[in-house]
């Protein structure tokens, strides 16, 4: 018996349950009768949200100063995965500053929609992508002995409803598309944690789901590592042994401990289900001490080098989108008109659990003064976005007099945050007017962006320049000044596809219309995936970005062995340890040193079954001085060119040409080599596929989705009163004139907490999380602020129950 079964040996059955829900909000419970001590744990990902005073998952009270990184969809659009290493080896050493055992992060979560609220700390719209940058952030965190937690596993593509929504996902996208970001990391890199998300996948929540916890997670991938759930998303905590879901977070008060041992008892549960979560809890508490005794004297915080890794990661990931004329770089001397009041108080990180109490910030604006610009500052449009015309008639005058605008604009704070999607792909109008007015008194105008996701571009002809910065942490002022006035040569390149109007994604038509019942019906089609195949023009393909110099790809070559691989030769991929080798030289053509990103895509010329036109498969990011050539490789193996087999389970590869394609973009393919593949299936069985997902036109139809699906919809319904149960939200009951009284409290409440402001997006995402949580959920979150008896009879009263009035009015009386 080994160590840690010793112990358990030792344990009562009370205690096993108990360790296995959190001690506090950020705590596991620590048992040292038994030797087990607790483990800490906070934010992620894009810096630590250490709370060590008053505690949430919003994101609203105080934490502990830390350095704000670019967010993911920043630092994806790097395509640097050593920058991601790097910045989880320095959030290791700020964990181990703060005593943080885990660090809740990365989201590899796939950006099925633009419109997600959190799309900003999500990488990529491709899983490749988003799998070998968590991965590399994962294996920085980790290299210091801290922990990570993979998350929000799985497919949990919106805000809204983000408790109650049923992902409703063929096996195929599943797999390929949702699933494979996760499988990467947790193969390449052994997360200590992999936290199960809100939603429902396919009918059932994440945190009961067997299938996704156990068959595939540990038994498919091999995870060895410990389950937690989002904060508050245990749903049914017998059924979660049974999954495999170890931990509950945060603590839920015993709620569920007395019918978990009622059902142990009763022979329901088995007592070994429970021990297995609890093996794992102490395996990461003894790991976590471990790593403390390394260090108890105390780890110094490197505030200044971590500042400077945050700016080389914004540098890196700025991605220059537009350059007529070469505007861009900017002299020092050229006299600027610096418009929006993003320049001063500028956007860098997004709202929610991910926000971070910065170390330093630094503004556009003084950066740029800093390094020696003469400029003008405009503030053009109130912070939040509401026009103020007397300001936006001062940047016109000013510009009038300047010899290039620079301009300020994207997303302001409220437009996006965890807890609820954006409306619309827009920017408030005042900003598109201030690019429209500018450009009518300046032929020089240059765009700068900030906010988390892609928006519209109504303006983008009366732009020369657009340099699109993301959401770039606490050191963006500076990058941004550097990249403007050429210091740095931009080598950003989109993460994700800039769609030239909302209308054009896969998913349009159906993404908020019906958050409790989400129908994935485009399948495997999302982002580029989508737009190649159905032929959709877009603002900005995937993978793309401009540098200040240019770059010429020549010389593709795939060896497998010492064959090189020509027209005839066939590549036998099932073969054990079968590889690809593929390279290209790059030569920077240009007269400044830059990056450039060569990425590697396959194509399947003669599909069986319904796939992209092309999937990346891999990439390199190359750095070259003026003038100089290098050779990349990238290493394909069979699982580069496979898709899932619903039928055999497994991964195939099928037998026919393909092509190995190298880029600078998703469409700006410039080598190619083709290439007959001997795979794992010759041909498909006979499948009836609707005949959308062979040739993408237009939006699937539930019709076409329930055929894939193998499953027929029936249309969701809301419950009425007399339905509700304590997994309706407040909301769903809001006709009712009672829960509208409970509703207006504790907006009162939250209002307070946010200062009074009701346009903050701190107020807007607070009441929209409470409003839409099921009401058993926030008496597992509430910590007593709303206990189980006022959610109950506010159920009662909804369902319009005589007595739960009476006895919700008297609860109320003795609130006030
Ligand atoms: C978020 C998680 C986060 C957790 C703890 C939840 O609301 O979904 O990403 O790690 O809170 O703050």
């Amino acid at each position: 018996m080994n160590e840690i079964k010793e112990v358990i040996a030792k344990m009562t059955l009370e205690d096993k349950i108990k360790l296995c829900s959190g001690a506090n909000f950020w705590e596991s419970e620590s048992m040292e009768q038994y030797g087990i001590p607790s483990f800490f744990m906070s934010d992620g990902p894009h810096g630590l949200r250490t709370q060590k005073g008053e505690s949430d998952h919003l994101g609203i009270n105080q934490s502990e100063q830390s350095t704000c990184f670019p967010t993911a969809s920043a630092s994806a659009a790097s395509w640097n995965p050593q920058l991601l290493r790097r910045m989880g080896e320095a959030i290791g050493e700020e964990a181990l500053h703060y005593g943080v055992d885990v660090v809740l992060g990365p989201g590899v979560c796939m950006k099925r929609n633009p419109l997600c609220g959190r799309n900003f700390e999500y990488f990529s719209e491709d899983p490749y992508l988003a799998g070998v940058m968590g991965a590399n952030w994962i294996r920085g965190v980790q290299s210091k002995g801290v922990g990570t937690s993979l998350k929000h596993y799985a497919a949990n593509n919106q805000e809204q409803d983000r408790m109650m929504g049923d992902s409703m996902v063929d096996e195929r996208a599943l797999r390929e598309i949702y699933l494979s970001a996760f499988e990467m990391a947790v193969k390449e890199s052994r997360p200590d944690t992999v936290m199960c998300s809100y939603n429902k996948i396919n009918g059932i929540f994440s945190s009961d789901n067997k299938k996704l916890l156990t068959d595939i997670l540990r038994e498919e991938w091999g995870f060895q590592g410990l389950v937690v759930t989002d904060w508050g998303a245990m749903n049914d905590r017998i059924k979660a042994f049974q999954a495999g879901c170890d931990l509950e977070m945060p603590s839920s008060s015993g709620m569920f401990d007395e019918a978990v041992k009622q059902a142990v008892e009763e022979g329901k549960l088995q007592e070994t289900d429970i021990d297995t979560c609890v093996e794992r809890i102490i395996r990461l508490a003894w790991k976590a001490r471990e790593t403390r005794s390394r260090h108890h004297d105390g780890y110094l915080l490197d505030v200044e080098t971590h500042h400077d890794l945050a700016r080389e990661i914004a540098e890196e990931s700025a991605v220059l989108l537009k350059n007529e004329n070469a505007l861009l770089p900017l002299k020092k001397t050229a006299r600027i008109a610096l418009c929006g009041a993003m320049a001063e108080t500028v956007r860098y990180q997004g709202a929610g659990s991910s926000h971070i109490n910065p170390t330093r910030l630094s503004s556009l604006r003084a950066a740029m003064e800093s390094a020696g610009g003469t400029l003008s500052y405009y503030p053009a449009y109130e912070s939040d976005g509401e026009r103020n015309a007397h300001e936006l008639q001062r940047a016109v005058d000013g510009a009038k007099e300047a010899e290039v605008a620079v301009l300020v604009v994207g997303l302001p704070d409220s437009y996006e945050s965890e807890g609820y999607d954006r409306k619309h792909m827009a920017m408030p109008e005042s900003h598109c007017e201030l690019v429209r007015e500018i450009a009518k008194v300046n032929p020089n105008v240059v765009v700068v962006l900030m906010g988390g996701s892609p928006v519209e571009m109504p303006w983008l002809a009366d732009a020369k320049a657009v340099l699109n910065l993301y959401l770039g942490g606490q050191a963006v002022g500076e990058a941004a000044a550097g990249l403007l006035y050429g210091d740095v040569n931009p080598s950003g390149k989109l993460a994700e596809t800039y769609p030239a109007a909302y209308k054009d994604c896969s998913s349009s038509e159906t993404f908020g219309v019906n958050p409790r019942q989400v129908e994935y019906a485009e399948s495997i089609y999302i982002g580029y995936r989508y737009y190649e195949k159905a032929g959709i023009p877009v603002q900005f393909p995937f993978g793309y970005g401009l540098s200040y110099t240019q770059f010429v790809l020549s010389d593709l070559t795939v060896k497998s062995g010492e064959n090189t691989v020509g027209t005839d030769f066939v590549w036998e991929s099932h073969q054990k340890d079968a590889r690809l080798i593929v390279s290209c030289k790059v030569k920077n053509t240009g007269d400044r040193a830059g990056a450039e990103v060569v990425q590697i895509y396959v194509s399947d010329r003669t599909p069986d079954i319904f796939k992209a036109e092309k999937e990346l498969k891999g990439f390199c990011k190359v750095y070259l001085e003026a003038g100089e050539e290098k050779e990349v490789t990238v290493t394909l193996d069979g699982r580069s060119f496979a898709h899932y087999d619903v039928d055999t389970r497994n991964w195939e590869v099928l037998t026919g040409a393909y092509q190995i394609l190298a880029g600078t973009s998703s469409a700006d393919i410039r080598l190619m080599q083709d290439i007959r593949v001997q795979g794992t299936v010759d041909a498909l069985k006979s499948e009836e596929i609707p005949s959308w997902y062979i040739c993408p036109s237009g939006k699937p139809k539930v019709s076409d989705f329930e055929r894939l699906y193998g499953q027929k919809i029936t249309p969701f319904e809301l419950e009425k009163p007399g339905e509700y149960t304590m997994l309706n939200t407040l909301n769903d009951m809001k006709d009712n004139p009672v829960v509208q009284q409970i509703m207006e409290g504790i907006k009162g409440g939250i209002l307070q907490s946010c200062g009074g402001d009701e346009n903050s997006s701190e107020f807007l995402f607070t009441t929209s999380i409470v409003f839409n949580t099921p009401l058993i959920r926030l008496v597992q979150q509430g910590g007593g602020a709303t206990p189980l008896a006022l959610m109950q009879a506010a159920v009662g009263a909804a369902n319009n129950d005589p007595d739960a009035i009476a006895q919700l009015a008297e609860m109320m009386n003795h609130m006030q």
